[in-house]
């Protein structure tokens, strides 16, 4: 059993495969976490059940007497707004009367196996059964009639739990949700360091490092996804924490559209986290006896540092989030023709890229942006999902049947939430974009968006996605999305329910893409945003590998591999080698191969030495895929740490096997450059493929490889590949 109630103490133990998370009854009937940190055997914390309730000023709630309580001090499960609790709240609803006060205390609980699903709405699912335990607690606020159930999953494999919330009213009057936050977690220090990863187009995911301190940090956003700017993640580490030692928490929410996640460090030196759904434009009415439910957010423990929280993240996602038939399956090698040709090609031209492609090795064409509609700049067309037959003559289905004969298989780009002013489709539709009345829309990326909360526009556009994709047979869809949200509203919902916009629009988006899966289970999805704009869990669900980034230059994208990989998997990862002038063919392989790798170039424009070049590198894409993709990941030298060059590696489970990669970004300055490999098994032996050199685990762990005549230059790189041999 991995979640326990404890009756005469009154608390829950919820364990994971290495952690602990206790929550006790308070008399009051408020709920509290007195433990949230590496597994413990012990249930009986009552010792830390204790707060400071004496703090001047911090009310006590009615009904709390004796007055030992206060949850202004108290380690809170919700964060109740407008009474006694003055931190930031997970949840605030206004009531019939205009105040938007409440009080929510512990009603009942259940413990079910597995794990349920979260309706219209993302979510990390039971991959065995066994793998996961699940305690719901409902709690009310009896002047409202309000009630929540806070969802609580523990992973039996993995160091991990979810968490969600379904807020119900169970009044006769309306209701008004103005904030519902997936999680309110208070933890009782504040010597950490919190992590965030920022950015923007090109140069997404960087990694941020700062102390917190007394007051509010986070990050946000309102852009109407998650967005370059800020991913939705977040992590406390110990201070002294690093890649391999201390304690971090990893916060990741399910989730793709305007979020927040905030630290607050209160008065009595606490951590306040909160994650959810942006709440800065958001309302959503709630008539008697209807629920809302909150997205969910994953929680991670590790006590081996940020490498041990990455780790836990990939296999969990790998194992219990991303979905359907290419969850395991190889996926093809592909390569995509944008960066090769952008919008100038025509079918001769696409074809020809193919055919190089299938006789270098490689598995799937993916014909990008330009195919339709009236689209030979990023000017028009958006929204006109028919083929441009001056472009490709003779049709798409010859087309496709042309690139299948080779024996490849057919991907294909749309931007199915765009619509280009200058298009048919906005023509007849323009009230179908997103807008406000009376002001007029900002463009970006010369187009505006569809409103995907209409049921009418998502069925137009799925019938014309169907369309194309069942009368070509298309394997693989790319689906972008390339600008921010701006007067975000919609012409169908009442002025009273507009502030509903933001989250609407994106359950729009997450029923469109369902449907589109279910008349297409085989299809492989990657999910694409101006590069990686919307890399988050909530499209990881849907597209088992997101485009990265728009930056191929090796050097400064293995930087956004980098900060990717501090919650997401390599298997999720699009990573291509293009013709980006600044590395070699060999070092854009290396760099790449930490993905779902593939080609974007057109070949016709390469030099026959590059060409034959890449005809070598195919092999060893399929010899590593697994160890890439579903291995334990390294990172032994990450450029937050260095500016001069980068290493990482990938040990498979079993540790039989490893691959390391060296990149020199920049000439080092120093030469003694002893590489030291981690998560070998130091009493195994493990030979080097390229000299058959045999070495032990703790050699190559302790003293490690010896790379100081490795050739000092920018932009070199090399793998070493070792497999265990019999002592
Ligand atoms: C975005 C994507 C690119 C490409 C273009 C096409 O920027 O990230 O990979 O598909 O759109 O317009």
């Amino acid at each position: 059993m991995s979640i326990a109630f404890h009756a005469e103490r009154q608390s829950f133990k919820l364990d994971t495969a290495g952690s602990s998370y206790v929550i006790k009854i308070h008399h009051n009937g408020f709920l509290s976490c007195v433990y949230y940190g590496a597994y413990i055997p012990d249930d009986n914390l009552t010792d830390f059940e204790r707060r400071h309730v004496y703090a001047s000023f911090s009310a006590w709630p009615p009904g709390t007497e004796p007055y030992t309580f206060t949850p202004d001090t108290c380690p809170m499960e919700i964060g109740c707004n407008g009474g006694c609790d003055m931190r930031q709240s997970s949840v605030r609803i206004r009531n019939a009367d205009g105040n938007a006060v409440s009080d929510f205390r512990y009603v009942s609980h259940r413990i079910e196996a597995g794990k349920p699903a979260i309706p219209g709405l993302p979510a990390l699912y039971e991959n065995e059964p066994g793998d996961c335990e699940t305690l719901v607690i409902t709690a009310r606020d009896e002047t409202t009639g309000a009630e929540m159930d806070l969802y609580y999953t523990v992973f039996t494999k993995h160091a991990a739990m979810t968490r969600a919330a379904v807020i119900r009213n169970d009044s006769d009057k309306e209701l008004e949700l103005e904030q519902a936050l997936s999680f309110c977690l208070d933890l009782n220090r504040s010597d950490f360091d919190l992590i965030s990863l920022h950015g923007k187009h090109m140069q997404e995911r960087d990694f941020c490092r700062r102390p917190i301190g007394h007051g509010i940090q986070g990050i946000y956003s309102r852009r109407g996804s998650s967005g370059h700017q800020f991913n939705p993640f977040i992590a406390l580490i110990d201070r002294s924490g690093n890649e391999d030692n201390g304690e971090a928490y990893g916060f990741n929410l399910v989730y793709s559209s305007n979020f927040k996640a905030l630290t607050e460090v209160d008065y009595n030196g606490s951590t306040r986290v909160i994650m959810g759904l942006g709440d800065d434009d958001f309302g959503w009415r709630l008539a008697p006896g209807e629920s809302f439910y909150t997205p969910e957010a994953v929680l991670v423990y590790s006590n081996e540092g940020l490498g041990g929280m990455s780790r836990t993240f990939h296999r969990l996602y790998n194992e219990n989030l991303v979905r359907g038939d290419w969850k395991r399956r190889h996926r093809p090698l592909l390569i995509n023709n944008w960066e090769g040709t952008y919008f100038d090609f025509d079918e001769e031209k696409l074809f020809a890229i193919a055919k190089w492609a299938k006789e270098t090795g490689l598995e799937m064409f993916v014909m990008d942006d330009g195919w339709f509609g009236k689209r030979d700049d990023d000017t028009s067309g958006l929204g006109d999902w028919f083929v441009n037959e001056n472009k490709i003559h003779g049709g798409l289905p010859a087309l496709v049947k042309r690139v299948k004969d080779l024996g490849l298989k057919f991907g294909i780009w749309f931007e199915p939430e765009m619509i280009s002013p200058d298009s048919d489709l906005f023509r007849a539709h323009p009230d179908w974009a997103i807008h406000v009345p009376n002001r007029p829309s900002s463009i970006g990326r010369h187009q505006l968006i569809l409103d995907m909360t209409r049921e009418d526009v998502r069925d137009y556009i799925l019938g014309r996605m169907y369309d194309i994709i069942s009368s070509t047979g298309a394997d693989y869809v790319k689906w972008d999305f390339n600008r921010n949200m701006t007067e975000a509203g919609s012409a169908l919902l009442p002025p009273d329910r507009q502030k509903e916009f933001y989250h609407r629009y994106i359950l729009g988006v997450y029923a469109l893409i369902d449907r589109l899966l279910t008349a297409f289970p085989h299809l492989l999805l990657e999910g694409c945003s101006g590069g990686g704009g919307r890399y988050d869990p909530g499209m990881m669900y849907y597209s088992p590998q997101i485009w990265c980034s728009d930056n191929t230059d090796a050097l400064s994208r293995v930087d956004v591999q980098f900060g990717s990989s501090l919650c997401y998997p390599a298997s999720v990862q699009g990573a291509h080698v293009s013709a980006s002038p600044r590395a070699s063919y060999e070092t854009k392989r290396n760099v790449a191969m930490w993905g779902s790798f593939g080609y974007e170039l057109d070949p016709a424009k390469i030099s026959e030495e590059a060409r034959a070049e890449i005809r070598t590198q195919i092999a060893d894409y399929h010899r590593y895929y697994d160890l890439i993709h579903f291995g334990d990941l390294y990172r032994l030298i990450s450029p937050w740490e260095d500016p001069y060059k980068a290493a990482w590696q990938f040990v498979d489970p079993e540790k039989t096997e490893t691959l390391v990669t060296v990149l020199i970004k920049f000439m080092m300055r120093e030469r003694n450059f002893f590489l030291r490999l981690k998560g070998l098994d130091p009493d195994a032996y493990y030979r080097l493929d390229e000299n058959g050199e045999v070495y032990s685990g703790a050699l190559l762990m302790n003293a490690g490889l010896n790379l100081s005549f490795m050739p000092n230059e920018d932009g070199f790189s090399k793998t070493f590949h070792f497999t265990k041999v019999e002592a």
